[in-house]
């Protein structure tokens, strides 16, 4: 009976002072919310003008004149070039859910581009036991490309330096459309041959998205980490905050 008293006393103390809490918590979750919101517009217009002094380019529209790459993989080698190639989209992004939820320390996402679409000349010129020579023009857009994610992380009790525990990021697309030409000197062929590209395209983002997960979580947390240092979280929300 004594414990059970206890128990309760517990349950209704420890209720109580999830409350007061829960209160400036939930006032939290929203200004952060809304600084990473801000921080995500921002994102949008470094992606449009580039920061010239960082000696970052403009990358939406990614532009590249002429490129050409040497492939050296056994058996096969080559090369592959491009030229005018454009890559449009990166910025055209909307933000479908953006919320940091402080009480479970994580920040989970969602951000949709309709269109990611490149544009270029290509050529090929690969030898493996036959010679392959292509060239002509090229289109290949990923339309209603979604990312959604969930990034977890914990703050330390004394000092509330802020961990990256786990970076989940889930991509997942509605539909790919590749009309590269001259795969084929026959058309029929050739719409067939995109076909293939398009289901493989398909395929391979949203069928193996838990790989995609584990591996991006693999490499991003140790980056994020590394990035952070000693900060607390008080100190990166004044970083972010100031900076804008
Ligand atoms: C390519 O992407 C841009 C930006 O999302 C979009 O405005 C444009 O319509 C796309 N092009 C085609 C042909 O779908
Ligand atoms: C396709 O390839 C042929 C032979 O390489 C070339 O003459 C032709 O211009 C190419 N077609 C296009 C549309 O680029």
């Amino acid at each position: 009976m004594k414990s059970v008293l206890l128990i309760a006393l517990i349950v209704a103390l420890g209720s109580c002072q999830g409350a007061e809490v829960a209160e400036p918590l939930a006032a939290q979750d929203r200004s952060f919310s809304s600084v990473i919101l801000e921080l995500v517009e921002e994102f949008r217009v470094v992606l449009q003008n580039g920061v010239p002094s960082y000696g970052i380019p403009v990358l939406a529209p990614m532009t590249a004149a002429k490129r050409s790459f040497e492939i050296n993989s056994g058996e096969f080698s080559g090369t592959f070039g491009v030229e005018d190639f454009v890559l449009e989209g990166l910025d055209q992004y909307e933000v479908i859910t953006m919320n940091m939820d402080v009480f479970r320390s994580r920040l989970t996402f969602e951000f949709l581009f309709r269109s990611l679409n490149f544009t270029t000349n290509y050529e090929v010129d690969m030898g493996s036991g036959y010679r392959i020579k292509r060239n002509g023009g090229a289109f290949f857009a990923l339309e209603d490309l979604s990312i959604r994610g969930r990034i977890s992380y914990s703050l330390g009790v004394l000092t509330s330096n802020l961990r990256v525990k786990d970076v989940l990021i889930y991509p997942s697309v509605g539909n790919v459309n590749s009309q590269i030409e001259n795969l084929s000197k026959y058309r029929i062929f050739n719409r067939k041959l995109n076909e293939v590209i398009e289901e493989f395209v398909t395929l391979t983002i949203n069928d193996n998205t838990d790989f995609v997960a584990k591996w991006v979580s693999e490499q991003a947390t140790p980056v994020c980490n590394d990035l952070i240092g000693d900060r607390t979280l008080s100190d990166i929300i004044a970083i972010i905050t100031g900076g804008f």
